[in-house]
């Protein structure tokens, strides 16, 4: 491969996804290709698909036929290299999911050592680090319920970007916050999407998708009915579901 096609190769590919749960078809050929250093904004009404098409990415979900490609590599099935992805794939829910019986420092700690097999100091010292990356380092030793929303959205970031991953993936991850505390975790992703990380991202924040975002991939039932640059899909919207969702969003 010559430089120049490994430069236009996509880090996260899909093709032909196809989803269903029972009878409700869930992705309906789905094509995407993120690049290096893209910040996708993933936008669109409730019940779209947009939750189940991240997690076919690290395979929290398994898709029915299609293709879905990191860096050139189908997905594995199991085992061992299954865990690799998911630690190529560091993933933020909308609910926190800490581990609630393990410190915060612990709760970064533990995919580094049993993952990666670093040694405990080593793995501290780099929790400690990102740990003050994203402002909460003085938190380590105490517990997940003894941190607000926001706090342990950003120890959830600490603990993906642990593992050195490849692409983010964001499922909503301020909609559960208290509003006061969503610009702490906003500011924390606008910070790595400067530092070129590649991001996708499900969010209704509608400045976060303006300002850092550039690409938008807009869904609705099950499909992607627009792609395009944020001045592209917010001043110029091509199919009446967008209009309609854009209408609905925009006037709050
Ligand atoms: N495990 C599951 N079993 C059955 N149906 C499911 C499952 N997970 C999701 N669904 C259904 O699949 C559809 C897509 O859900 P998904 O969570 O991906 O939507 P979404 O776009 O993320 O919505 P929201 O904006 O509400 O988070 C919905 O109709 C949902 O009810
Ligand atoms: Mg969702």
């Amino acid at each position: 491969m010559n430089a120049n096609q490994a430069a236009t190769e996509p880090l996260v590919e899909l093709s032909h996804v196809e989803k269903r749960f029972g009878d409700l078809h869930v992705l309906k050929d789905i094509n995407l290709k993120v690049a290096k250093g893209d910040v996708l904004v993933v936008i669109g009404p409730s019940g779209s698909g947009k939750s189940t098409m991240c997690r076919t990415i690290n395979r929290l979900e398994t898709i029915d036929s299609g293709d879905i490609r990191i860096d050139g590599h189908p997905l594995p099935q199991e085992g061992k290299d299954l865990a690799k992805l998911r630690a190529e794939v560091g993933m933020v829910f909308q609910s926190f999911n800490l581990f609630a019986n393990k410190t915060i420092l612990e709760n970064v700690t533990l995919a580094p050592i049993k993952v990666r097999h670093m040694a405990k100091k080593d793995a501290e010292d780099l929790a400690m680090g990102l740990l003050a990356r994203v402002g909460v380092d003085s938190q380590a030793s105490k517990m997940p319920s003894q941190l607000s929303g926001g706090q342990q959205q950003r120890v959830a970031i600490a603990r993906a970007l642990a593992m050195h991953p490849k692409v983010m993936l964001f499922d909503e991850p301020t909609s559960a916050l208290d509003p006061e505390m969503v610009n702490e975790v906003l500011d924390v992703m606008v910070e790595l999407a400067h530092e070129d990380m590649t991001m996708i991202c499900v969010t209704h924040e509608m400045g976060f998708a303006r300002k850092v975002a550039n690409r938008i991939v807009f869904m609705a039932d099950g499909q992607i009915l627009e792609e395009g640059t944020p001045d592209e899909f917010f001043e110029n919207p091509q199919t009446d579901r967008a209009k309609d969702f854009l209408s609905k969003i925009l006037t709050h």
